[in-house]
């Protein structure tokens, strides 16, 4: 067993494997985490875009939707800027806001998501798509961002000066798994899902049984959760069973992720 010291909200790890374990999201590196995690448009990142195109077809127009634990990406809104009025992204940190504001800027060395809109602009349409219709999906994504909210997981609010019942579409993708471990599950779950208008739609992922999650050097501590916890707290929460969907996805061979599956879930308020 290898030997730890803290450091303020992580522990270093001393021996050869230097991977510190962090209970918090203050050395979360947002470049890090995009070339790690989708800089590789493999099966698993197309899934996902398969799975969010799929969502967005049935989405109310002009809905209000909010992105809960936004991360520094932009894949999650590709498919949603047609249909939704405004988005809202929340996290809580400012530089995953700062990573979303460079690309919204168009600053250079930021990740472009260009191959993502592309394979989503596929999706939606299998004629040839050009780099005017990338560009067209950028500027509509920007348009449709409208505010940066600082969010606590595990608060109460989730996410001061917003109102429960506030949005159409609520998105939580790879966050809910962070849920502070002294927290009930149920509880924070129940806190986040308020946001929601009745008929409302709860569009999420999350890694399936996973202890931690590596960034670069870092190991971010998880609640190990599955399908099972949402399918027994959504109907409580007044989801309509029949409405619930979900995929689990195994984790690509060869990429050595530090998961088994990640879960897709999706389900609709009464
Ligand atoms: C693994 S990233 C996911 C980013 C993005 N949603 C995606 O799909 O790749 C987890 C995100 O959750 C946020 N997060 C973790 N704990 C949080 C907390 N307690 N309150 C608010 N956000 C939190 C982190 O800042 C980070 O942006």
């Amino acid at each position: 067993m290898q030997a730890t010291r803290s450091t303020g909200s992580c522990s270093e790890a001393i021996g050869a494997d230097s991977i510190q374990a962090c209970h918090t999201t203050e050395n979360f590196q947002p470049a890090v985490y995009v070339k790690q995690y989708y800089e590789y448009l493999g099966d698993e990142n197309l899934a996902i875009l398969k799975f969010l195109w799929r969502q967005f077809q049935r989405c109310p127009e002009d809905a209000d939707m909010l992105d809960f634990g936004c991360g520094p990406t932009i894949y999650q809104f590709i498919a949603a800027a047609p249909t939704v009025r405004t988005i809202h992204v929340a996290d809580s940190l400012v530089t995953n806001f700062e990573a979303i504001q460079d690309w919204m800027a168009g600053k250079p060395d930021v990740f472009s998501w260009r191959e993502y809109i592309r394979e989503t602009l596929v999706l939606e349409d299998p004629a040839a798509v050009s780099s005017a219709d990338i560009r067209k999906r950028e500027q509509l994504i920007k348009q449709k961002i409208a505010r940066f909210l600082h969010c606590n997981l595990g608060g109460y609010p989730p996410i001061d000066g917003v109102a429960k019942a506030s949005y159409d579409v609520l998105m939580a993708n790879y966050c809910l798994e962070f849920l502070p471990a002294h927290i009930d599950f149920e509880a924070g779950m129940s806190e986040i899902l308020s946001l929601l208008r009745p008929g409302g739609r709860f569009i999420f992922q999350f890694l399936r049984r996973t202890p931690d999650y590596p960034v670069g050097d870092h190991r971010f501590l998880c609640r190990q959760i599955d399908e099972d916890d949402f399918l027994r707290i959504l109907p409580k929460c007044g989801f309509l069973s029949p409405t619930i969907e979900y995929e689990i996805v195994e984790a690509e061979a060869g990429l050595q992720r530090p998961y088994e599956s990640f879960v897709m879930m999706a389900a609709s308020k009464a």
